[in-house]
């Protein structure tokens, strides 16, 4: 399948949300909802990309006991989201109740992808958190974990989708932030990659953020980064 691009709405309100939104051509059809975003506007944010026919990954990382990650999951997806994220260290309960509440649903179920070890996260984070485990080894661990559970993806850096390909095969969905084009400013994201390496390696999702909402034309940036998924 083709990779697609999820545009990282990272603004305040819902406001700036829209005017994103009015900016871009109208190819772009999948958009990122986070905390930041959530916290401040609720579920209303979702009314004026949903109305538009646009795809919401809402991405809350929920990390909690099975039956409350399972009932946000059932509120989640009655907002109409496409796809949300869950906390792969929440464990297999967790992450089954989260797989098994989408699933549930039907041909209306959000995908359910799980963060393995956040890119703020080094070896000595890890090592003060009692994991033995290089930050490479614990996200393979975390994977196997998330995908034995029924989960239906991963997000990961780009870097790490040949691995995870190789290892678990066509069949998750890998949501992969970090993504920059030759030009770009690479910020505070570490490991990075061009669409087209991240596509190559085996990417479904390509999220993309402040190389579009920084850019002085949005719509072009936009467009730059489709024309090179292959
Ligand atoms: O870096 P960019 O603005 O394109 O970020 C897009 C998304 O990548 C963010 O919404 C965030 O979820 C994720 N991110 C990350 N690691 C960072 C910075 C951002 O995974 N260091």
């Amino acid at each position: 399948m083709k990779a697609q691009l999820i545009v990282a709405l990272d603004v305040p309100d819902k406001a700036e949300a829209v005017a994103v939104l009015d900016r871009l051509p109208a190819e772009v059809a999948l958009f990122k909802i986070g905390l930041e975003l959530f916290c401040a506007e609720g579920p209303g944010v979702l009314e004026p990309f949903l109305a538009r026919r646009k795809s919401i990954f809402l991405d809350l990382k929920l990390h909690d006991i099975p039956r409350t990650v399972e009932r946000a999951v059932q509120a989640a997806a009655r907002h109409g989201v496409f796809m949300l994220t869950v906390h792969a260290s929440g464990g297999a309960a967790m992450l089954r109740a989260a797989a098994d509440a989408a699933r549930a649903l039907g041909p209306q179920a959000p995908k359910i992808v799980a963060v393995t070890v956040l890119t703020s996260l080094d070896q000595s984070d890890l090592t003060a958190q009692g994991i033995p485990r290089t930050p490479g080894d614990q996200v393979l661990a975390l994977a196997r974990l998330a995908l034995a559970a029924g989960v239906d993806g991963l997000v990961c850096s780009a870097q790490e989708v040949a691995a995870l390909r190789q290892t678990f095969g066509p069949q998750p969905l890998l949501v992969t932030p970090g993504i920059r084009l030759p030009t770009d400013d690479v910020g505070d994201q570490k490991r990075v990659a061009t669409p087209a390496a991240a596509c190559r390696a085996g990417a479904s999702y390509l999220v993309v953020g402040r190389p579009i909402l920084e850019s002085a034309d949005p719509a072009a940036a936009a467009r730059r980064i489709l024309q090179e998924i292959p």
